[in-house]
């Protein structure tokens, strides 16, 4: 199966309410009508409404970064997935290596949230991916098994088919320092097969994306994997000319 290539901003805790209109903007201007290419943005929380309405009728897909594991109640700073939906977000990033490692988010915790975004119909895009100890101590598919093995034991192999997994080497995140090609395509292929075992249909049709300091410079290469489906994309995402180089790649 032909997988459309997916490319996703994520923001961070980065802009302004202008800077943030003026990126989406720019993002917009700059994107061929009938790309071929799917791309999503994931600003932040508090900058989503007004995002919403920049990309109404677009085909650019809004995203958040993360989503409650709850639907409503006294859960003092998170988001929940209904909420999104209000604002026609349809991703929402869950498991991203700076919530688990800055904000202790465990792989129990992930996966709740990975399940009430599957839900709700949001897709999320669950981030896995090893440190730099752990690749030294050739713990990476141990790691990733741990990861994904949460989720797919709480949502079964089949709520993939309305999923995204993002590959994140935590070494390579804001650091500058890429995976190469080949390690990439390493432990994405890794991770099809371990799905394939599952369902080998579910496998054929998921979309993997890379990320950690993807740049224009390196996603041809790294896009160019016959596992890699685009990528998820941090500094480079908030600059509109950077960006779109890296959607143009994919
Ligand atoms: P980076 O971040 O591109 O700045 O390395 C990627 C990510 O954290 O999703």
């Amino acid at each position: 199966m032909a997988r459309r290539p997916l490319v996703v901003g994520n923001w961070k805790m980065n802009g302004t309410r202008a800077s943030s209109q003026k990126l989406v903007a720019d993002i917009l201007a700059g994107l061929p009508g009938n790309s071929p290419v799917e791309v999503g943005v994931c600003p932040p929380a508090v900058f989503i409404p007004e995002i919403a309405q920049s990309l109404a009728g677009k085909s650019v897909r809004l995203g958040a970064q993360n989503v409650a594991d709850q639907d409503e109640g006294a859960y003092t700073g998170e988001v929940s997935a209904p909420m999104l939906r209000e604002f026609n977000v349809s991703l929402a990033i869950v498991g991203h290596s700076e919530r688990r490692a800055l904000y202790g988010e465990t792989d129990a915790l992930v996966a709740s949230r990975y399940a009430k975004a599957i839900g709700h119909g949001l897709t999320p895009i669950l981030c896995v991916g090893e440190t730099l100890e752990e690749r030294e101590s050739d713990a990476t598919f141990a790691v990733i098994d741990k990861q994904l093995g949460a989720v797919l034991d709480l949502s079964g192999v089949e709520s993939l088919k309305q999923a995204v997994i993002a590959y994140e080497p935590v070494w390579a995140i804001g650091t500058g320092r890429t995976a190469s090609t080949e390690q990439a395509q390493e432990v994405h292929g890794y991770i099809r097969g371990k799905i394939a075992a599952l369902n080998a249909e579910v496998a054929d049709g998921l979309q993997i994306l890379y990320g950690g300091s993807v740049k224009p410079d390196n996603a041809v290469a790294l896009f160019g994997q016959p596992d890699v489906d685009g990528g998820l994309i941090g500094g480079a995402s908030l600059d509109a000319k950077s960006f779109l180089a890296i959607c143009l790649s994919a």
